[in-house]
């Protein structure tokens, strides 16, 4: 898990000058955490929570930058989204950066909303996509 949180940090925090510990919140134990791997080495990490019992959220989704463009990003969240209907999870939503919204609409998300901006840069969109 130190290393899952490690890449986690490197590439959602590192980069926008944030502190080791930025990268986490206090749902950490009740999530789903899910993680991709080469060997020894992870190369994507990604979380899941319940907002509700029909409502789960992903978070924190990051894969490292020379593996990028080759569907482990997307395998990440099937597995995460078959693990949110199993647990009887109706729909999912995430606030997706603008970098990423191309990626979850690939993947079936829609957006809802303009939500937040991050680090006074990083415009954020809600998105949302049926189970
Ligand atoms: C967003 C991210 C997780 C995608 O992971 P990935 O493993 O590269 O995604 P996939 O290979 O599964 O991509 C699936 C499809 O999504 C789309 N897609 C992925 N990255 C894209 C990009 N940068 N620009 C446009 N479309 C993109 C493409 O259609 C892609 O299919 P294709 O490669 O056949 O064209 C990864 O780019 C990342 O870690 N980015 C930096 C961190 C970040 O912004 N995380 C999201 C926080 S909300």
């Amino acid at each position: 898990m130190k290393k899952y949180y490690e890449l986690r940090w490197e590439i959602l925090r590192k980069p926008w000058n944030q502190p080791r510990g930025s990268e986490r919140d206090d749902m950490e134990d009740k999530a789903i955490h899910i993680m991709a791997c080469d060997g020894n080495k992870i190369v994507g990490v990604a979380r899941l929570h319940f907002n509700g019992i029909k409502e789960a959220q992903i978070r924190y989704m990051a894969v490292e930058e020379g593996y990028r463009r080759r569907g482990i990003g997307s395998m990440m969240l099937r597995r995460l989204e078959e693990m949110a209907k199993e647990k009887g999870a109706e729909y999912i939503i995430l606030n997706a950066r603008e970098n990423a919204v191309n990626f979850y609409k690939k993947n079936g998300y829609s957006i809802i909303e303009k939500s937040y901006v991050l680090f006074n840069e990083i415009q954020h969109y809600k998105m949302k996509k049926k189970l």
